[in-house]
């Protein structure tokens, strides 16, 4: 009805009339405007906004390659917490915030019913690293989930790891204070996996196969190169090399665990945690060299560089070395030195459920995880459902940023500067309360490495700063290289380290 003829063919209309049919015009109106914002709240639908830049298609897989961290802050800022990317080779809905954080780390529950799968989406994007089917032995997957809870976590079986790792860190320091100068990632890395490998395999297994320790260094670098993760069934030179790296690595495992089969009885005494497995679960050889290097994967992938660039940051600023030094020197503190393995077990588990006040160390951890947090972590929706207004079809991926998260200013000060004191027992569980801090993950896909990893960077760190000096080659630390990162980046050029023994140490 058009309201101006009608009062313009009515001019003898009451006032209190016509005062009537405005306010009754008046709260249509606001009615309206209600039901769309009530709307926008309870975001019913809304068009997901793509990145875009100049150059359409070819554009976002292009910054993607050059330099990921920067487009997801820019989109971040342009977009708001919902964008999707579009990297040609694979699409991406990127879910941002604490609803993010909440949705996405709980709509995975593990039954067939949820909304999102972290299983289906970690296949399809390692298809190139550990094949197609990372899950296919299905009967053996929620067994394995309980025995890695219980064999990498218990108690236990991590005072057992923590006498293998003690023995290790002794050996891998001295050896690093006879090097003199170091590649400090590089050496990382080998200190891991001689460790990881120990703890899983047994530390015969470093002295039959050294090279194993290495291996896992390639595999992890080569594994997000575009002739790698895109085009590995082109017969490149570095497809070819990453598949001899790979094949090697699959060789030895498969030759250890063979020989464990072929002699259960034999090795029953044993104490790493492939025997722990075979004792409980004898029952899946199929599954097992397949167990074993995606574990020794994930245990390679953010220890090396959460190592590197804490010990890079003490070793840099004097006066943190110096309080961290007297720190690990004290009785106070819970990795003293005449501690042994269960007590410094039970240490170790207690700081990864920050139990009791942050020793500084424990600071410097955390804000190496909050400074270098993965690029993002992957889900796909495995029936239509929607986020913030948006839908999202069955097959979408979805992701989630820590490190987005762990740099807005909003939240963290000067959030691209290292410092440890931004951390305490208090702060740190605001945060989490918040959803505002992601290191290990949460939900039911939480790292379940997250307590012996605790154990082995504080006998890491606590040994070197209470033992040896340490001091790096360079005025300012160089910056992290996203593009082609798994989880924690390495640093854009090597950061070159020199440890020396202490007097009287
Ligand atoms: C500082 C080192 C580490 C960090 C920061 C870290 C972080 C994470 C995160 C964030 C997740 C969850 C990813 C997601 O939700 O998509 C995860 C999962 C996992 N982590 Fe770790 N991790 C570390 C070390 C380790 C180690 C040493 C091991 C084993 C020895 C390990 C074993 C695992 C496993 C098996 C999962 C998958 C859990 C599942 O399938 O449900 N992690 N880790």
């Amino acid at each position: 009805m058009d309201l101006n003829a009608w009062f313009a063919g009515n001019p003898n209309l009451p006032p209190a009339l016509l005062g009537s049919c405005l306010l009754a015009l008046l709260a249509a109106l606001l009615f309206a405007v209600s039901l769309r914002s009530s709307r926008a709240e309870k975001g019913e639908i809304r068009t997901l906004q793509w990145y875009k830049t100049g150059f359409p298609l070819l554009g976002p897989p292009a910054e993607f390659q050059k330099a990921p961290e920067e487009l997801l802050l820019k989109a971040r800022k342009q977009l708001g917490n919902v964008f999707g990317l579009n990297l040609l080779a694979k699409r991406f809905v990127f879910v941002l915030g604490p609803d993010a954080h909440r949705w996405f780390f709980n709509a995975d529950d593990g039954t067939s019913a949820s909304e999102l799968s972290f299983e289906k989406a970690i296949e399809a994007l390692t298809r190139h690293l550990f094949g197609a089917g990372l899950y296919r032995f299905t009967a053996w997957n929620e067994k394995a989930r309980k025995l890695i809870i219980t064999g990498l976590a218990s108690a236990p079986r991590l005072a057992y790891y923590t006498t293998v790792i003690q023995s290790h860190v002794e050996r891998s320091l001295a050896g690093w204070a006879q090097k003199g100068t170091l590649d400090l990632f590089r050496e990382c890395s080998r200190v891991t996996m001689g460790m990881m490998i120990a703890c899983l395999l047994g530390d015969d297994v470093n002295e039959r196969f050294p090279e194993l320790a290495d291996l896992y260094y390639e595999y992890e670098r080569m594994a997000a190169l575009p002739a790698v993760a895109q085009f590995l069934w082109f017969p490149s030179a570095v497809a070819r090399r990453f598949k001899r790296i790979k094949g090697r690595i699959v060789e030895i495992l498969e030759t250890v665990i063979r020989e464990r089969y072929a002699d259960l009885e034999g090795h029953s005494g044993r104490q790493d945690y492939l025997q722990f497995v075979l004792n409980d679960t004898p029952g899946f050889p199929e599954a097992m060299s397949l167990h074993f290097l995606t574990i020794l994967f994930a245990a390679h992938i953010n220890t090396v560089s959460t190592m590197a660039w804490t010990i890079a940051h003490i070793a840099s600023d004097e006066a943190l070395q110096r309080a961290v030094r007297s720190e690990v020197r004290s009785e106070g503190d819970p990795f003293r030195a005449a501690a042994r393995a269960p007590e410094l077990a039970a240490a170790g588990i207690a700081i990864a459920a920050n139990k009791g006040e942050l020793p500084l160390l424990d600071k410097c951890m955390r804000e190496t995880h909050r400074l270098y947090g993965a690029l993002f972590f992957v889900r796909e929706v495995q029936r239509p459902t929607s986020f913030d207004g948006i839908p999202l079809p069955k097959g979408t991926t979805v992701a989630f940023s820590p490190f987005v998260m762990h740099r807005d200013e909003s939240v963290y000060e000067k959030a691209s500067t290292f410092n440890p004191h931004r951390f305490s027992k208090p702060a740190l569980e605001e945060l989490t309360t918040k959803r505002q801090y992601v290191p290990f993950g949460s939900g039911r896909h939480a790292c379940q490495g997250q307590r012996l990893v605790t154990i082995v960077l504080r006998l890491v760190w606590t040994t070197l700063f209470r033992e040896y000096d340490v001091s790096v080659e360079i005025n300012e630390l160089p910056a992290p290289e996203y593009a082609g990162a798994l989880g924690i980046p390495q640093p854009k050029s090597p950061v070159f380290a020199r440890v020396r023994r202490r007097e009287g140490a």
